[in-house]
C-alpha cells in the first residue's frame, strides 16, 4: 500500500499542496488521537458557548478548530482560513498560495454516543490582489476548489482525498501513524435504491421533495418501480462517505421549519467539498434547481440546500424540482 506523498506526487500535486495537505492532516491525526480516548481524555460534552451559527459548541468541536486552525496558519502556504466554528476568516500568510475552508468536526452531535464523526476541507487557489484578512478571499465557486476531502473517524481513522483526479481512499494505519491508500479511483454507482433524510422534517419540505420522497416510500408498485432502503447517520461526513462507497442519495433539502433558516448545510465547508469528492467519483450534487460546484457564494457562512449521490438517482430528483 502506497503512502500519500507518492500518490500525490503520481497526481501532479505541486510540493506548496502537498506541505498544506500534509500539514492539515497532522492535525487530523491528533483529532483521531482524542476522538478515540473518548471520556478518558474528559474532552467530551459541551461547553458553555454557541458559535455564530447559534449552535452549542463541544468541547472537540473547539479543540479540533484550534488544532487545524493552528497548523494551517503556521504553514507558510495559507493566506487564510474559514471555519464553521471561526465568526469570520482568519489571516494568514500574505503570500500564502491557498486558502482552506473547513468543518473541524461535522456531526459534533455524534461525539457523546460514539458514533461518525469527521473533518471536511476544502482548498482553493489565494487570489493574489485581496488581502489576507478580506473574507472575499472565499467568494468563489466550487469549480475552482483544487483540491477537498474528509477525514472520517470512524472504527478506522480514513480520508477521502481529490485533488481533481478522481477520488482516492486512504486509511489511517495508527501503528505507523501513516495514511496508506486503500482505494484509488472511488466510483458512486449511477443507481441505487438507498436514500438519505431527515423524514422527522417531513411536513416542512417543499412539494418537490415531499413528491419524490412519498414516491420512493411506494416502492415496487410506486412509479419509481423499485423497493428503496433508508440510512440517516445525522453526520453529513458519514453519510457521503456511504454513498461514495456503495451509492445511494443524500438530502439536506429546504424547509420551512424555522423561517429564519431555511437550509442546513454550510456551502463553503460542507457542500462544495463534498460535491466535488461526489462529481469525481462520477456522481452529481445540486441544490435541485443548479449544481453546487456553480454556485457564487456571497458570504462565507452561506447554507444552501444539498442532493447528492448516485448520478441517476439525483437526476430522477432533480426531474420532480423542474415538474414543480
Ligand atoms: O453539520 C450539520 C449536520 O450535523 C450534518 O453533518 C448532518 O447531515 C446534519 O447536520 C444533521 O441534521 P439533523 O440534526 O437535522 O439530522
Ligand atoms: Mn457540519
Amino acid at each position: 500500500m502506497r503512502q500519500l506523498a507518492p500518490v500525490l506526487r503520481q497526481d501532479g500535486v505541486n510540493s506548496n499542496l502537498m506541505s498544506l495537505i500534509q500539514t492539515l492532516l497532522t492535525a487530523c491525526k491528533e483529532i483521531s488521537f482524542h476522538v478515540s480516548q473518548g471520556d478518558l481524555a474528559g474532552m467530551l460534552g459541551a461547553t458553555a458557548d454557541e458559535n455564530i451559527q447559534g449552535e452549542q459548541q463541544k468541547k472537540l468541536d473547539v479543540i479540533s478548530n484550534q488544532l487545524i486552525k493552528d497548523v494551517l496558519l503556521e504553514s507558510g502556504v495559507v493566506k487564510a482560513i474559514a471555519s464553521e466554528e471561526e465568526d469570520t476568516t482568519v489571516a494568514g500568510d500574505e503570500n500564502g498560495d491557498y486558502i482552506v475552508s473547513f468543518d473541524p468536526l461535522d456531526g459534533s452531535s455524534n461525539t457523546d454516543i460514539n458514533s461518525l464523526i469527521g473533518t471536511i476541507f476544502s482548498v482553493m487557489k489565494a487570489p493574489k490582489d485581496i488581502a489576507a484578512n478580506d473574507p472575499a478571499l472565499f467568494l468563489q465557486k466550487g469549480r475552482a476548489q483544487v483540491a477537498a476531502g474528509y477525514v472520517l473517524y470512524g472504527p478506522s481513522t480514513m480520508l477521502a482525498l481529490t485533488t481533481g483526479n478522481g477520488v482516492r481512499f486512504f486509511t489511517l494505519d495508527k501503528t505507523h501513524g501513516e495514511f496508506l491508500e486503500t482505494h484509488s479511483n472511488v466510483q458512486v454507482p449511477k443507481d441505487t435504491k438507498e436514500f438519505a433524510i431527515n423524514m422527522s422534517n417531513q411536513r416542512h419540505w417543499q412539494p418537490a421533495m415531499q413528491h419524490y420522497i412519498a414516491d420512493c416510500i411506494k416502492g415496487e408498485t410506486g412509479p419509481l418501480a423499485k423497493n428503496y432502503n433508508m440510512r440517516w447517520i445525522a453526520a453529513m461526513v458519514g453519510d457521503v462517505h456511504r454513498v461514495l462507497c456503495r451509492g445511494g442519495i443524500f438530502t439536506y433539502p429546504q424547509d420551512t421549519k424555522n423561517p429564519n433558516k431555511p437550509y442546513k448545510l454550510r456551502l463553503l465547508y460542507e457542500a462544495m467539498p463534498m460535491a466535488m469528492l461526489v462529481e469525481q467519483a462520477g456522481g452529481l450534487a445540486s441544490t435541485g434547481y443548479e449544481n453546487i460546484l456553480d454556485i457564487q457564494p456571497s458570504e462565507i457562512h452561506q447554507r444552501v440546500a444539498v442532493i447528492l449521490g448516485s448520478k441517476n438517482e439525483v437526476e430522477t430528483c432533480l426531474s420532480y424540482h423542474q415538474k414543480a
